[in-house]
């Protein structure tokens, strides 16, 4: 009922040619893969160039992070519109880097969601908890707060048309990956949340990804689990051949 997504999250890495070649390596080999919606997220700089070679492909284009106004004197930031115009079909919205490392604020990812919306992309709304936070049971209550955070003043109208993706930041780069029973039983709860706030109906149609050293090795395992419809992965998409497959996950 879900397509799952496999995005792969390129962070600060590949300069426009470097994103051109690895676009071209993946392409053939995603090429005859069915039922899997697959998305790349370069940096800014490589998205119009990658996204003109992904032109009548399946490939989908994703930014990493965009502001919430529609333009001004924001020096270094971009809106949606610039997003969508270079092709990009999703946004990730509140990465755990994005909060740890520059500040973001649920308030904030809040207001690009609906920036986002308004631009036609389809956010890519990230949750997740520090090791110190789950070590003190507090899990649930930090995804809880950051989701309703993001969604919870925009109306039970948005709730399916954004995907989710829960990205513990203790298994961020790390190799330590959240077990699937443990990534299960969050995403169960994220949907329960999503319920509340778009009723049940809505909630069943949002995708949740688990994002967090997803590995070949350990993808059909996570990307089995009822409620995870897909996979944010950050260094193994750097690879055409590792990133196809965890794609391929399901061969
Ligand atoms: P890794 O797959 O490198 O752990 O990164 C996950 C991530 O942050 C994707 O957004």
């Amino acid at each position: 009922m879900r397509t799952p997504l496999v995005a792969g999250n390129w962070k600060m890495h590949k300069t426009v040619g470097e994103a051109l070649r690895l676009v071209d390596a993946l392409l053939p080999l995603v090429a005859g893969v069915e039922g899997v919606e697959v998305a790349v997220a370069p940096p800014f700089t490589a998205l119009h160039a990658v996204g003109q070679r992904l032109v009548g492909t399946p490939l989908r284009l994703a930014g990493q992070n965009m502001h919430w106004e529609a333009q001004g004197a924001y020096t270094g930031e971009v809106s949606a519109a610039m997003l969508a115009e270079a092709g990009c079909a999703y946004v990730i919205l509140g990465h755990s880097e994005r909060r740890q490392l520059f500040g973001e604020t649920d308030a904030g990812v809040g207001r690009k969601v609906a920036a986002a919306l308004a631009g036609g992309l389809t956010p890519v709304v990230c949750v997740g908890e520090t090791l110190e936070e789950r070590d003190r049971g507090a899990a649930f209550e930090v995804v809880e707060r950051q989701i309703r955070g993001a969604l919870g003043s925009l109306g039970p109208d948005v709730v399916d048309r954004v995907a989710v993706a829960y990205e513990p930041v203790w298994a961020i780069g790390t190799g330590r990956t959240a077990t699937a029973a443990q990534a299960q039983e969050v995403h169960a709860f994220l949907r329960q949340v999503l319920g509340s706030l778009g009723g049940t109906e809505r909630a069943g149609r949002v995708r949740l990804l688990y994002g967090g050293s997803v590995k070949p090795y350990n993808s059909a395992e996570l990307l089995g689990q009822p409620d995870v419809d897909g996979a944010l992965v950050g260094g193994a998409s750097l690879e055409p051949e590792t990133f196809a497959s965890i794609v391929r996950f399901r061969v």
